[in-house]
């Protein structure tokens, strides 16, 4: 089965690349190298160098005949979306109407979506579930809800089958610094360098920390699940809550260092607590979270550390 993964030389994108070629699948990356490598692409897959709202995606796509499609080529920066709406607008609604009108026209079998938590904004209880109040708090969380809401229609309209994921914060090898979930990148960039790392507020925020090798199998597993699970909306979560104070401390043990931590005042509209139900996930697709944390940080910093 042949596949075209976008965004596929970018963080989550290399990972899943990867397990899909692992699995057998043909596979093709379209990138236009914004934020993500060259060198993080597989060899075993083609390569091309393209952005997501160019015009000639409808050709490549008729060349190709791709049978499915996974989707993650997006602008990603919750901070730049508040300073560059327009742009954040054009790449992830303009760039996501211009592939799922080249996925009707050639008939491809599902789109794998990524979404992300941003969608649900401040919330009352937790876990999290999909059926919560989306009250997004940035243009970020507010481009992801209209590609939920673009998904769906395409589906009711046109067809097209779908799966969305509100991935929580992913981490693991490979992860810049600039785009969303960053904090363990960031972090583990300063411990690496023996620098002592910076909290906003009091540490003890809590998210949901997701291993990005768990991502790329939920995006794996997304493509060739049943019908019935399909044209909805998951979470992709641990439904476990870690302090950032915490984190540091794991972050710490992995690198066998001591680190100094300098607290910086709390950041305007920065959610205090978060985490995801992943019941919907693990009862509709049988996915389950098999990294644990302690695990998944070592290998991060291991990983970081190796790097020139
Ligand atoms: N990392 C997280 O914690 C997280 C959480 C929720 C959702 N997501 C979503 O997951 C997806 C992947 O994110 P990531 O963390 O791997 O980010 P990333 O920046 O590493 O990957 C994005 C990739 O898309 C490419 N890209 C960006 N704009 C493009 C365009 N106009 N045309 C073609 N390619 C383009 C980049 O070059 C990069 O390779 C994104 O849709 C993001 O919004 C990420």
């Amino acid at each position: 089965m042949k596949a075209l993964v976008t965004g596929g030389a970018g963080f989550i994108g290399s990972h899943t690349v990867e397990k899909m070629l692992d699995k057998g699948w043909d596979v093709v990356v379209l990138d236009n190298l914004s934020t993500g490598l060259r060198d993080n692409v597989d060899a075993r897959a083609r390569f091309i160098e393209l952005d997501i709202v160019d015009s000639k995606l409808s050709n490549i796509f008729a060349q190709e005949k791709f049978d499915y499609v996974v989707h993650l080529a997006a602008q990603t920066a919750v901070p730049y979306s508040i300073d560059h709406p327009d742009i954040d607008c054009k790449v992830n609604l303009l760039g996501l109407v211009n592939v799922l009108e080249a996925c009707r026209h050639t008939s491809v079998k599902r789109v794998v979506f990524a979404s992300s938590a941003a969608v649900y904004g401040d919330v009352d209880s937790l876990p999290v579930t999909e059926e919560c109040t989306l009250n997004p708090t940035s243009f970020y969380g507010l481009t992801k809800l209209t590609s939920e809401k673009y998904l769906a229609l395409y589906n009711q309209i046109h067809g097209v089958n779908y799966i969305a994921f509100r991935y929580a914060n992913v981490y693991g090898e490979r992860q810049g610094d600039g785009g969303e979930g960053g904090v363990v990148s960031i972090f583990t960039r300063k411990i690496c360098l023996d620098q002592p790392v910076h909290i906003f507020g009091d540490g003890g925020q809590t998210r949901d920390f997701i291993y990005v090798g768990d991502v790329a199998e939920a995006n794996c597993q997304a493509l060739t699940a049943p019908q019935m699970a399909a044209n909805r909306v998951y979470n992709i979560s641990t439904q476990t809550q870690t302090s950032v104070n915490d984190l540091v401390e794991l972050l710490a043990a992995a690198a066998g260092k001591q680190v100094d931590k300098i607290h910086a005042p709390a950041r305007d509209g920065d959610i205090y607590h978060s985490m995801l139900s992943n019941q919907a996930a693990v009862e509709g697709l049988y996915w389950r979270p098999q990294m644990l944390l302690a695990e998944g940080l070592g290998r991060t910093y291991h990983s970081l550390k190796k790097m020139p």
